[in-house]
C-alpha cells in the first residue's frame, strides 16, 4: 500500500501570481495532513518561482508528517536543506526555462557532483532520493551512490496518448520498479499522476510512495483541499 506525498508548490504558485500572502501553502499543508497525506513535498527552486524559503522553514516546523524537499544539486539550496533538515530530499534536475521538472537526473553524467551533494545531505541524517527516468543504467548508478530511494519519473506514462503507448510506458515503469527494489532501493514514483491514471501505478509491486501535486491542487480548487487529498488517498490505498 503506497504512501501519498502531496506536493503543495502550486498553492504557492497562486500566491506568487499576485506577490501577496494568500493562499498560504502552510494552510494547505495542514489540510493535506488532515486529508490523510503521509508526507508533504515542497520544491524550493533556485528562481523561487513558487515556494519561498519561509515556506520551507514553516512547513518543517508545523507539519507532523514527513517533509520531502525537492531541490536541484545546488550549493545554495544544499545549505538551506542542511539548515532546515527535511526528512527527505529528492534531488531533481532544474532548468529555469522549464514549466515543471522535465526528465530525470542524469546520474551517469553528473555522478561526481551528485555524490558530493548526496554525501553532505546523508551526513546530516537526511534521507536522499534521486528523481530519475525509468532507465536501468541510471538506477544502477543511483545505487552506487548509496542513496536510500529513487523516484521513478512517471511523466512519459502520464503523457502517453494511445493505449499502445500507455502499455509500453507502463511496462517500463514496472521493469524499472522491479529493478530498483531488487537493488535494495526504496521505490518512489511521481510526476503527472492524476485521479484517472494513478491506480495502475499504485499497484506496481514494491512502490513505497507516490508524489502528486498538480492534479490534487486542481481538484482542491473545485472541491476543497482536504477532500481532494482524501479522494486521492483512497485511490492509492488499494
Ligand atoms: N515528483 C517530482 C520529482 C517532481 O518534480 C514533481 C513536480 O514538482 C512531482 C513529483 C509532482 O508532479 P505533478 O505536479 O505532475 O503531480
Amino acid at each position: 500500500m503506497p504512501l501519498l506525498g502531496v506536493n503543495i508548490d502550486h498553492v504557492a504558485t497562486i500566491r506568487q501570481a499576485r506577490r501577496t500572502n494568500e493562499p498560504d501553502p502552510i494552510h494547505a499543508a495542514v489540510l493535506a495532513e488532515i486529508g490523510g497525506a503521509d508526507s508533504i513535498t515542497v520544491h524550493l527552486r533556485e528562481d523561487r518561482r513558487h515556494i519561498q524559503d519561509r515556506d520551507v522553514r514553516l512547513v518543517r516546523e508545523i507539519c507532523r508528517v514527513g517533509i520531502n524537499l525537492e531541490m536541484a544539486v545546488s550549493d545554495e539550496i544544499t545549505r538551506i536543506a542542511l539548515n532546515v533538515l527535511p526528512d527527505q530530499v529528492t534531488l531533481v534536475p532544474e532548468r529555469r526555462e522549464e514549466v515543471t521538472t522535465e526528465g530525470g537526473l542524469d546520474v551517469k553524467t553528473h555522478f561526481a557532483r551528485i555524490r558530493q551533494c548526496v554525501d553532505q545531505l546523508q551526513g546530516a541524517g537526511i534521507t536522499v532520493s534521486l528523481f530519475i527516468d525509468p532507465d536501468l543504467s541510471q538506477i544502477e548508478r543511483a545505487r552506487e551512490l548509496k542513496v536510500t530511494a529513487v523516484e521513478i519519473h512517471t511523466g512519459a506514462y502520464a503523457d502517453a496518448k494511445t493505449q499502445r503507448d500507455i502499455e509500453i510506458q507502463y511496462d517500463k515503469l514496472r521493469e524499472a520498479g522491479q529493478f530498483a527494489t531488487a537493488q535494495g532501493l526504496r521505490l518512489n514514483m511521481g510526476h503527472g499522476l492524476t485521479y484517472r491514471n494513478v491506480r495502475r501505478i499504485a499497484e506496481i509491486q514494491g512502490v513505497y510512495e507516490l508524489n502528486i501535486g498538480h492534479s490534487i491542487i486542481s481538484q482542491a480548487v473545485l472541491v476543497g483541499f482536504e477532500r481532494a487529498v482524501r479522494e486521492m488517498k483512497q485511490l492509492v490505498t488499494l
